[in-house]
């Protein structure tokens, strides 16, 4: 194979299209190379990352003391199964512990399944507990959510490209309106509620933030019908939003707390699930788990992942910088007719276009932002999510909000042409 036929696009995009499913739709760039903020194609552009892997790399691209954690920690072991101990795990598992403030951890891979474990503890801590008659037990979520793609969790969306087609579905779960607290306490009325799972800002759903106290609300309405709150932190969590938690903007402590994507540094796949005792020990050895659930590898990359957060005090920059980011949109663009809301928290932010002349009008603009050197994808047609690593500097930030501004504003002034 020639050297030549490497560096093009085209042979890159043909064999993923020739030889993988497909399930996704990528913007039409290959990259190399990836450090900070900064992402390289092949033939050496370079671009700010407005993406962070669906905020998965928070800590930046390639993060030298993670990288280093995964690097030390691969030569030495990678994996023994849960059916021994290992020298990682414990001291994983008392620092998040910790940092979180609850009893226990139980490790897993991915936020889906993340999600499936709090779910599976919930189911179990109601018929244990709670008392919930076998079987019976509803779990509710809101409309909007989205926390992966397994049967269990396409099974709690209302959105068909989610659903569609791959029923039947998991029976026992219930939809009500997000950011409605009178629409969840008559649910919670109904018999045999164990739990409401829910994103504390909607990520997927095209950054849905709920009006204040919606989270306390929440808290509130779960403590007084004896039903367990469990927070989806797995896109809001790890200092996206401005602050550790997105649940730490309120009186909200979850009783079940789900994180993933950052908490693997971009790195390494690892999620968690937080709560304490009355719930976690509800499940004994044998009734669930993961080959790779607490794996050494994991527990090393998560435990250089949750430190650069906090050494590098994360979560206030996303919380400033976001403020900057929301300011200089509403201050540029919000005259401008194709730009119909900005909205977020932190450095979690969406941009809603009007697309009522063309459905394509946030991939069109994602592809501008391409060649004008800033990678961000669109969610849903007219949504565009914009969430940098947390470790972009102001001078990055203002000089990238310059190329959204002036890019939003050239195809505002052309397609009201
Ligand atoms: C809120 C939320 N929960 C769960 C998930 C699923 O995470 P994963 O793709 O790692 O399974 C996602 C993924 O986007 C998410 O945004």
């Amino acid at each position: 194979m020639k050297d030549q036929e490497l560096k093009n696009n085209k042979y890159f995009f043909d064999l993923e299209l020739k030889f993988g499913a497909h399930n996704y739709k990528p913007l039409p760039v290959v990259i190399k190379k990836g450090k900070g903020v900064k992402l390289w194609d092949i033939d050496g552009n370079e671009y700010f990352d407005f993406l962070s892997a669906y905020s998965a790399v928070n800590q930046g691209h390639c993060h030298p003391k993670i990288i280093k954690a995964l690097k030390d920690q691969a030569s030495l072991l990678t994996l023994t199964s849960r059916a021994f101990y290992n020298n990682s795990l414990g001291i994983y598992e008392e620092y998040i512990t910790k940092l979180f403030k609850y009893d226990k951890v139980l490790p897993m891979n991915t936020g889906v399944e993340g999600g499936e474990t709090a779910i599976k503890l919930a189911r179990k801590w109601s018929y244990l507990v709670k008392g919930i008659p076998e079987n019976k037990c509803k779990i509710i979520f809101a409309k909007g959510n989205f926390w992966g793609r397994t049967l269990a969790a396409i099974s709690s969306s209302d959105d068909p490209l989610a659903y569609k087609d791959y029923g039947p579905y998991m029976p026992g779960y219930d939809l009500i309106p997000y950011n409605n607290l009178e629409q969840l306490e008559l649910k919670f009325k109904e018999f045999n509620v164990g739990a409401f799972m829910v994103e504390p800002i909607q990520g997927e759903a095209g950054v849905i933030v709920p009006d204040e106290g919606y989270l306390e609300g929440i808290r509130t309405l779960c403590d007084k019908y004896n039903v367990l709150f469990i927070a989806d932190e797995v896109q809001t969590g790890l200092g996206r939003t401005g602050k550790m938690l997105a649940t730490d903007y309120e009186n909200a402590r979850p009783d079940i707390l789900i994180l993933g994507k950052a908490l693997s540094g971009g790195v390494f796949p690892s999620s968690a699930v937080l709560c304490d005792n009355h719930i976690m020990l509800c499940i004994k050895p044998g009734e669930h788990g993961s080959t790779y659930g607490g794996n050494p590898l994991a527990c090393q990359v998560s435990l250089a992942a949750l430190k650069v957060l906090v050494e590098e005090k994360l979560s206030k920059k996303a919380y400033d910088l976001g403020n900057i980011f929301r300011e200089k949109m509403e201050d540029s663009l919000s005259e401008f007719s194709l730009v119909k809301k900005i909205r977020g928290k932190g450095l979690l932010n969406a941009i809603v276009v009007d697309n009522s002349k063309d459905i394509s009008v946030a991939w069109n603009i994602c592809i501008n932002l391409l060649k004008n050197g800033l990678l961000a994808k669109p969610t849903h047609g007219n949504i565009i999510r914009f969430a940098p690593p947390l470790t972009i500097s102001e001078n990055e930030l203002n000089y990238c909000c310059e190329i959204i501004i002036k890019t939003i504003i050239e195809y505002n002034n052309n397609y009201f042409k």
